[in-house]
C-alpha cells in the first residue's frame, strides 16, 4: 500500500543487511542540532509525572516514558523525518503509521536490565497485530558503549518467528497497585524466551551489541531476540524508540485494548516532513 512518493533513505545494502541479520545501525544518521533538540525535549518528557512514566524497581529512577510523539512537538516532528519514518518505509516497503513510541533511559549506575525477549509477541497478543511487519527505530541520544547497557541482539534470530516463551502472570513486584498493562513494560518481562532457546540461537549466531555516537539510528526487527544489561557506568543511555507499523497491518480487536499511549488504535499514515 505505497502511496507516498519519496527518495529512499536506506540503500539496497542496508535493507539487505537488515533483512538478513534483523538489524542495521546507521552511525551518526541524525544531524547534531536535531539530536540536541531531541535531548532537551527528552529531559522535559522524563520530568513529567504521568501514567505514561514507568520507573525502575526502586520506584524513583525513570525507566521509560511512553507515547512522547503524542505529547511533545519536537518528538512528533522528528518521528516524521525521512531518516526515521522514510527509512521505516524503505524497510517495510509501504506506508507506515506509529504504533508506539518511548523514551528509554538507562540511568548512570542504576539503570536496570531488560530481560531477553522479542517485541512482536506483545504486539501480536496484546494488540492483535497479525504479522511482524513493524520496525523499531532507536535514536541514540547519548553515545552507546559496551559500558552503559547497550542493547544486545542474537543476529538472525528474527528468522525463527515467535519463539517459545513462558508467560509471567500477575503484576511485577513493586507494581502491585499498577494496572495490568504495566507487566509489559518493567524489568520483569511478561513473555520470557526460554533459556535453552536463547542458548541454542546464541551458539548458532553469536551475540552483538551495536554501539555508536549520539545521533546514530538503530533499526531492529520485532522478532529479533534481544536484551540489555544494567548500566554500571557513570554515563546515562537515553534512547528514543519509535515503532512503525505497515498501514496494511492494523491492530485488531483483542477485547482488552491497551491505552493509546502504549498501542495506537488508528493507522493514520505518517506524512514525512522534509
Ligand atoms: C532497551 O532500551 O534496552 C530495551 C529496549 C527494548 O527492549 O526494545
Ligand atoms: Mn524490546
Amino acid at each position: 500500500m505505497q502511496i507516498t512518493q519519496r527518495t529512499a533513505v536506506l540503500n539496497a545494502d542496508a535493507v539487505a543487511t537488515y533483512r538478513r541479520t534483523g538489524f542495521f545501525l546507521a552511525a551518526g544518521l541524525l544531524p547534531a542540532d536535531v539530536v540536541g533538540e531531541l535531548s532537551a525535549a527528552a529531559a522535559g518528557i522524563l520530568a513529567q509525572d504521568s501514567p505514561r512514566r514507568i520507573t525502575e524497581r526502586d520506584g524513583v529512577t525513570v525507566r521509560s516514558v511512553y507515547g512522547p510523539h503524542q505529547t511533545d512537538p519536537v518528538v512528533a516532528r522528528v518521528c516524521r523525518r525521512p531518516e526515521l519514518a522514510g527509512a521505516a518505509m524503505d524497510l517495510l516497503g509501504e506506508d507506515v503509521y506509529i504504533h508506539q513510541s518511548k523514551v528509554n533511559v538507562k540511568a548512570a549506575f542504576v539503570g536496570d536490565q531488560w530481560e531477553w525477549h522479542q517485541d512482536y509477541i506483545y504486539w501480536l497478543k496484546d494488540d492483535g497485530i497479525r504479522t511482524p511487519d513493524l520496525v523499531n527505530v532507536a535514536v541514540f541520544l547519548d553515545e552507546v558503549t559496551e559500558f552503559n547497557g547497550p542493547l544486545t541482539f542474537v543476529p538472525c534470530s528474527h528468522n525463527e518467528g515467535v519463539l517459545a516463551a513462558t508467560e509471567k502472570h500477575g503484576v511485577p513486584v513493586g507494581y502491585e497497585d499498577a494496572p495490568q498493562w504495566v507487566s509489559t513494560l518493567t524489568a520483569d518481562e511478561k513473555y520470557r524466551v526460554r533459556h535453552d532457546v536463547i542458548a541454542r540461537l546464541a551458539t548458532a549466531h553469536g551475540l552483538v551489541s551495536p554501539k555508536g555516537p549520539a545521533g546514530s539510528v538503530l533499526f531492529f526487527h520485532p522478532n529479533i531476540l534481544h536484551a540489555s544489561s544494567p548500566n554500571i557506568s557513570p554515563f546515562g543511555r537515553t534512547t528514543l524508540i519509535t515503532v512503525y507499523n505497515a498501514v496494511s497491518n492494523p491492530p485488531t480487536n483483542t477485547g482488552n485494548p491497551r491505552p493509546d499511549f502504549l498501542a495506537a488504535h488508528g493507522t493514520t499514515p505518517v506524512r514525512i516532513i522534509y
